[in-house]
């Protein structure tokens, strides 16, 4: 049988684990002096070496011939406990029902002497996960122990374990492995396997693992289940990293303010079946990518991505605010948590294309920093500070008349759909026998009663103020928005969040 590279690789001396010195010396030093604790808890993310360290401390502190506080592997004790011929170390996982009832009978258990060893060790695996009563189970041992017994408790999430359980413990707080001590081990365990690893595909691999050296393992055997010799390429495409034009498609529409383009992109991956939530914890990823690039000195050793994207990253960066990535990654983040709750994950997903293309919408502060960005860009290359003007009462249609009851018909559009509300705050409406014609500066209003059945939601509002339905024409400019009325869109909204749009508003300048 296959036996996976992660578990194969299980680290069997203390000398075996790296990137945790602070903690194998101190234990090692504990073993020679034999100055063991009653418990210890081991923190730290995943695949750190939390499970492979408990195990090795049990058994040097049982060894019978301890090397320099390391467990010899050929005693008696070490082999039955490598095989599980001895049963006096327990490991318990407290993720799964049978913990609980395990330390139960653990209260019982621990008050007899070992069978073979100096110490009963028990191993408490995901301890965060105890429930009360066993915690309280647990407590009660631990306040009196027996001499003879060991507890190591392993969690990724401290926080979760009881004070009063923590505070009896001898605490370690395991690193991320270093991206290059786990480089270096990629690259002995590569050549022991007898496959070529090349260095800038290990330390992709590293990047990609973000200190789980478990993870980097099982990604190393993927890799390995396509081809003898592993390169950049190999990695890549085993990671799904690889043809990511898509990411800067929707990147580049983004920044280009142009909702149509984001939009039809959406449509296309949705026509390929691609997942989309998935794609929406991509994008995350490519603008964390574009953040590190904006913010680092060196961002090559965090960003994760192939050598030749790095420069297309930094291009792409360069014209991006930082406010705005910042503003991206969080509708990003807040989508990802929307698309896992719900069935519409493409309507969700277009709304969050026209989230990111207008923060002008968008009151998070994020957006509003955003705003002020593309304000100051704008004014620094000449704009004028344009004057907001009331919408123009259409031309050529003189039988028209304007709707009154327009304002309440908003305020019910406003509590289905924030969104729509926020499209239509600047339109204004006339009447003409059945027809309602909504007269809108906003370009992107027509496409979005198009694509998303917002005119079902407006007739209803009408119907609901008026008691008649209506047939709904539309009337604005279907170009896109000339630079000027991007620049008075994002004023007016400033102003609307209650951002002054004059910098030196108050304060004396130079010019007055
Ligand atoms: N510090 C480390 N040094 C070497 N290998 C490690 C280390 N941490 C984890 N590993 C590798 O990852 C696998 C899983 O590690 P494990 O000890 O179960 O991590 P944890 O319990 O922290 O999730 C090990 O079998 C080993 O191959
Ligand atoms: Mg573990
Ligand atoms: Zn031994």
């Amino acid at each position: 049988m296959y036996l996976a590279l992660y578990r194969k690789w299980r680290p069997k001396r203390f000398a075996d684990l790296i990137s945790q010195p602070h903690i194998t010396v101190t234990l090692q030093n504990e073993v020679r002096q034999n100055r063991i604790a009653h418990a210890y808890l081991f923190t730290g993310s995943r695949g750190t070496g939390k499970t492979s360290m408990s195990h090795i401390f049990a058994k040097a502190i049982n060894c019978l011939h301890p090397i320099d506080g390391e467990p010899c592997l050929s005693c008696e004790i070490c082999r039955g406990l490598e095989d599980g011929s001895i049963l006096d170390v327990v490991e318990i996982d407290a993720a799964s029902n049978s913990g609980v009832d395990n330390i139960r009978d653990l209260r019982e258990a621990a008050n007899f002497m070992p069978s073979r060893c100096r110490y009963r060790v028990y191993i408490i695996d995901e301890a965060h996960m105890l429930s009360t009563g066993a915690e309280n189970a647990l407590l009660k041992i631990m306040e009196e122990p027996p001499a003879h017994v060991v507890f190591i408790l392993a969690t990724t999430e401290v926080h979760k374990v009881l004070p009063t359980i923590r505070s009896r413990c001898q605490r370690f707080d395991f690193h991320r492995i270093r991206t290059e001590d786990m480089m270096a081990r990629l690259l002995m365990i590569a050549r022991e396997e007898g496959l070529s690893l090349t260095g800038d595909a290990a330390q992709l691999l590293a990047r990609i693992a973000d200190g789980g050296m478990r993870d980097a393992l099982s990604l190393l055997d993927q890799c390995a289940s396509f081809s003898q010799t592993i390169d950049l390429k190999t990695v890549s495409t085993a990671a799904g990293i690889a043809g990511r034009d898509d990411l800067f498609a929707v990147s580049e529409a983004i920044t280009a303010k142009k909702p149509e383009d984001a939009l039809k992109i959406i449509q296309e991956l949705h026509d390929r079946s691609r997942d989309l939530e998935r794609f929406c914890e991509e994008l995350l990823d490519h603008y964390r990518n574009l953040m590190l690039m904006k913010t680092l000195d060196h961002p090559e050793d965090m960003v994760i991505c192939l050598p030749e994207e790095l420069e297309r990253l930094g291009a792409l960066a360069k014209r991006c605010p930082l406010s705005e990535i910042l503003y991206c990654m969080t509708v990003l983040q807040d989508t990802l948590a929307l698309l896992r709750r719900t069935a519409g994950k493409r309507v969700a997903m277009e709304l969050c294309m026209i989230r990111l293309c207008t923060p002008s919408l968008s009151e998070d502060p994020t957006a509003i920093l955003s705003r002020l960005d593309a304000l100051e860009a704008a004014l620094r290359a000449g704009a004028a500070v344009p004057v907001t003007a009331s919408p123009p009462e259409p031309e050529g249609s003189p039988s028209f008349g304007k709707m009154t009851e327009w304002p309440e018909v908003l305020e019910r559009i406003r509590k289905k759909d924030a969104l729509l509300y926020a499209l239509l705050s600047d339109s204004s409406a006339y009447l003409r026998g059945d027809t309602l014609l909504i007269d809108s500066p906003n370009h992107m209003l027509r496409q979005m009663i198009r694509q998303n059945g917002y005119s079902k939601t407006i007739r209803e509002a009408l119907a609901e103020q008026t008691g008649q339905t209506y047939r709904l024409a539309l009337r604005g400019n279907k170009a896109e928005p000339k630079e000027s009325e991007l620049l008075q869109t994002i004023l007016r909204q400033a102003k609307a969040a209650g951002v002054p749009d004059e910098p030196s508003a108050g304060t004396p300048t130079e010019e007055r």
